[in-house]
């Protein structure tokens, strides 16, 4: 595991997009694993920002979401659907049919685990997937007592897990109290991880997660055990962390980090891009889509 702490909450974001755009350059047909929450908004913002302005290609990835509320239907304002449809899929030429998320509506939830499962691995597994961090120190939605080989499941939510996504919705007693997610096993077989978590409410469990032991109770810890996890902290969220100075100095002194270490957004020149994005130009879509 490798700890990079960037001053604040947005070069903390813009490291995680750069990290991942530069993945999908390599391997077009990369298979993305993906997060929502807050912290992640930031993320697609500037992921939807590349591919307008630098012409990031999403047109043969395919995207796996963490996890889905139980008994929220696509069209609802707090399901993870909607989320992603809005901060990414609709901003981006990522073709539909290649955006995956458990299905929280289907009539027989465990059959639509084991379709999950089977479709990611139909799919040749996760390249890189992105983590947000859950006040208990659930990655996905695998709450304490995880265990750390689980596959993709229902879980029942912590009275935490719902006071924390409660703003996301009119108040704690709209939250659904069931979501199915990725299992901590399934996810620790995705080829490379991020774990990206801002601002100071995050900073005991981040220090809990990364140099504590390893703990079913905090699902996050289980990230210790994989062999490519990079985590992204800014300031705020580094604040407990005892190694600090060190995973500072690996970050300024290591080559492998050399063309993160200064990052900007960079525009085309006009002539190459004309204002309008990829998706507007036809890019990317196949010929049935344009018919
Ligand atoms: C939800 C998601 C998690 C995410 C967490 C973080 O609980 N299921 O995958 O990591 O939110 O939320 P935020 O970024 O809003 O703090």
């Amino acid at each position: 595991m490798e700890v990079i702490i960037k001053p604040d909450a947005e070069s903390a974001a813009l490291l995680v997009a750069r990290l991942m755009a530069k993945e999908l350059r390599s391997n077009p047909h990369l298979v993305m694993g993906l997060a929502t929450g807050r912290t992640m908004e930031a993320v697609y913002a500037l992921l939807a920002e590349m591919h307008e302005k630098e012409g990031l290609d999403f047109s043969l990835s395919r995207a796996f979401n963490l996890d889905e509320y139980v008994g929220l239907p696509p069209e609802h304002a707090g399901s993870y659907r909607y989320y992603m449809n809005r901060h990414l899929f609709g901003r981006v030429n990522v073709d539909p049919r290649n955006t995956h998320l458990p299905n929280g509506m289907a009539r027989d939830l465990e059959a639509e685990c084991r379709r999950y499962e089977e479709d990611i691995r139909r799919f040749g597994g996760i390249d890189l997937q992105l983590l947000g961090l859950g006040q208990a120190g659930h990655i996905g939605f695998n709450e304490p007592l995880s265990a750390l080989r689980s596959r993709t499941r229902v879980k029942a939510l912590t009275p935490m897990t719902i006071q924390q996504n409660a703003p996301l919705f009119d108040g704690p007693g709209k939250v659904p109290h069931r979501a199915i997610t990725m299992g901590v096993g399934t996810i620790l077989e995705c080829r490379r991880c991020i774990l990206l978590a801002t601002g100071s409410d995050k900073a005991e469990i981040i220090s809990k997660a990364v140099e504590g032991p390893i703990t079913s109770m905090i699902s996050a810890t289980a990230l210790q055990l994989h062999a490519r996890c990079t985590v992204v902290v800014d300031g705020a969220a580094a604040g407990q962390l005892r190694g600090a100075d060190y995973y500072r100095w690996v970050f300024a002194n290591e080559p492998e980090w050399q063309e993160f270490r200064k990052l900007e957004l960079r525009a085309l020149p006009r002539a190459v891009h004309s204002g309008r994005s990829r998706r507007q130009r036809g890019v990317g879509r196949s010929a049935k889509d344009q018919s």
